[in-house]
């Protein structure tokens, strides 16, 4: 980023909120150009929080690292580039005064939403880890999942910004993404393509779901085997609600009444959820062990998939009860669905282990009528990332019913197809990651989610730890989300 396109941010966040407060922010000020500057500060909220920064970031630069030295011990001189206040006599924290000139100060070492570009992470991190060859001040970090390196990262993504952009419109769009290695799910708000929440404490978090009011988030929690029920504002665990064993992928039915969880253990259930009570309250069998499950867009049906039993088992939600399944050659993996005009279920896309591309079944007919193979070129990937029996994973319906995408693991990119016609219309490349010392590998995608208004494809890139932002329309990149460990199921939340 560019010199005058970091005061420009940082413009706009004291414009927006403490413009007074500083005699260092005339400087930037002045660099930016006045037409300029209105167009960014009629767009943007601020840019990261000061608040976050205060009360999570600001402590790790006083705190006791055990066999470092504190960031104040070196940083409190005052010519000292990343300056932090010397605090006055008798007190362990910064007044308020302080912590504002501190943030000004770390501000000037961050990319607001790229961590990759901060020196703040990269300068005390250890060079194994990605960081610079040499910090003055040592190798204060030793891998990017230090729980404090965390924190810093979760700033510079811009979490805590969530309450601003939040009051400032009615309408609210939040991109979901669970961390599947890790005990985070980040929330990613799609018109700055910034993390604007983390939510912690759910280890090995699979699939997620809102309650149709936005008000709670549904999580299922492979490690403790149980469905993480979180108050979405404040992203705090309201209750565990016990499943009969472990879960992969859930889904809530359309008035919100239960969820429905998917239970990865043979011989295969569907556990459902009642929401009022958060009790389980039955299980229905279906045929075999489930990895995904689905509400169909007019609310009739639950669709589960089956690795085991290579199966799709198709539930009647009034009856609660399996009214009839397609059985393939291969392990069933994820599903998409396309809907007749009258919101009735026309067919099921489903991707299988083994093959790269998806099969199509016809609802009414209750059968497999094709199967479409994705083009072999690009091609390469896939191998060395040890995934070629899962070439393709993650699919999904535009909310305009116009266009289908498939992941593709082997071409490392995402395939558009038009319907109702299935014709190919052509692929976004996605990012490759390059480990130290070794060939360039894919990003290993992983789910597919949209924007409601069909703009914005978002793709979780499961080996970079990015989730890749796509225009519908371009087929080009046009963001690219830092968030945390193997990130995979996404949701969109969508409230009006
Ligand atoms: C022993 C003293 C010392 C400690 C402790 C120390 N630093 Fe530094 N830091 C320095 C010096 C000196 C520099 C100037 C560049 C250099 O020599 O690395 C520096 C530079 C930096 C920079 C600026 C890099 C740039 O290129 O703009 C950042 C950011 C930074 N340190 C962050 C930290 C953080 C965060 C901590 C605590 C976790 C910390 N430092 C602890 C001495 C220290």
């Amino acid at each position: 980023m560019t010199g005058t396109k970091r005061a420009t941010l940082l413009l706009v966040f004291f414009a927006a909120s403490v413009s007074s407060l500083y005699s260092g922010a005339t400087e930037l000020r002045r660099e930016a150009p006045p037409a300029e500057q209105a167009a960014s500060a009629s767009t943007q909220t601020a840019v990261l929080s000061f608040e976050f920064f205060k009360t999570k970031v600001q402590p790790i630069f006083l705190k006791n690292r055990p066999e470092h030295a504190r960031c104040y011990g070196c940083h409190n001189l005052s010519n000292r580039i990343f300056h932090l206040e010397t605090l006055s006599p008798g007190s362990t924290d910064w007044t308020d005064e302080q912590s504002k000139r501190n943030f000004q100060s770390a501000l000037e070492v961050v990319v607001p939403g790229d961590p990759a570009s901060s020196r703040l992470l990269l300068h005390p991190l250890a060079p194994e880890a990605g960081g610079d060859p040499f910090h003055s001040g040592g190798r204060q970090f030793a891998s990017q999942n230090d729980p404090d390196w965390l924190v810093m990262s979760e700033w510079v993504r811009g979490v805590g910004t969530e309450a601003v952009s939040e009051s400032a419109s009615q309408s609210l769009t939040r991109i979901y993404v669970t961390n599947s290695a890790s005990d985070t799910i980040d929330v990613i708000d799609p018109a700055t393509n910034k993390v604007v929440q983390v939510i912690h404490g759910i280890e090995l978090p699979h699939g997620i779901a809102f309650s149709p009011d936005g008000t709670r988030i549904y999580i299922s929690n492979e490690a403790e085997s149980v469905l993480d029920v979180v108050d979405r504002k404040s992203g705090e665990i309201l209750k565990k609600v016990p499943l009969s064993a472990r879960p992969n992928n859930l889904a809530i039915t359309k008035d919100g009444g239960q969820v429905l969880v998917g239970i990865r253990t043979q011989p295969g259930v569907l556990d459902v959820i009642d929401t009022n009570s958060l009790q389980r309250i039955k299980s229905i069998p279906v045929d075999g062990s489930v990895h995904n499950v689905y509400v169909t867009p007019d609310g009739k049906y639950a669709v589960s998939g089956s690795i085991e039993n290579k199966a799709a088992t198709v539930i009647d939600l009034h009856s609660q009860q399996a009214a009839w399944q397609v059985k393939f050659d291969r392990p069933v993996r994820p599903l998409a669905f396309e809907t007749n005009p009258d919101g009735s279920t026309s067919r099921i896309f489903v991707q299988l282990s083994g093959f790269n591309g998806f099969a199509v079944v016809e609802f009414a007919k209750r059968a497999e009528v094709a199967r479409i193979k994705l083009p072999d070129h690009p091609g390469g990937f896939g191998i060395a990332e040890g995934r070629a029996g899962t070439p393709s994973h993650g699919i999904g319906v535009t909310p305009d019913g116009k266009s289908l995408w498939v992941n593709s693991t082997l071409a490392n990119a995402v395939f558009k197809y038009a319907l109702p016609e299935l014709k190919l219309i052509g692929y976004a490349q996605l990012p490759e990651v390059h480990p130290l010392e070794n060939a360039h590998t894919g990003a290993v995608p992983e789910w597919i989610t949209f924007t409601p208004d069909s703009k914005l494809v978002y793709v979780s890139d499961s080996a970079a730890r990015l989730v890749s932002v796509i225009d519908t329309q371009t087929l080009k990149e046009v963001a690219r989300i830092p968030v945390g460990e193997v990130p995979k199921r996404m949701n969109t939340l969508v409230l009006h």
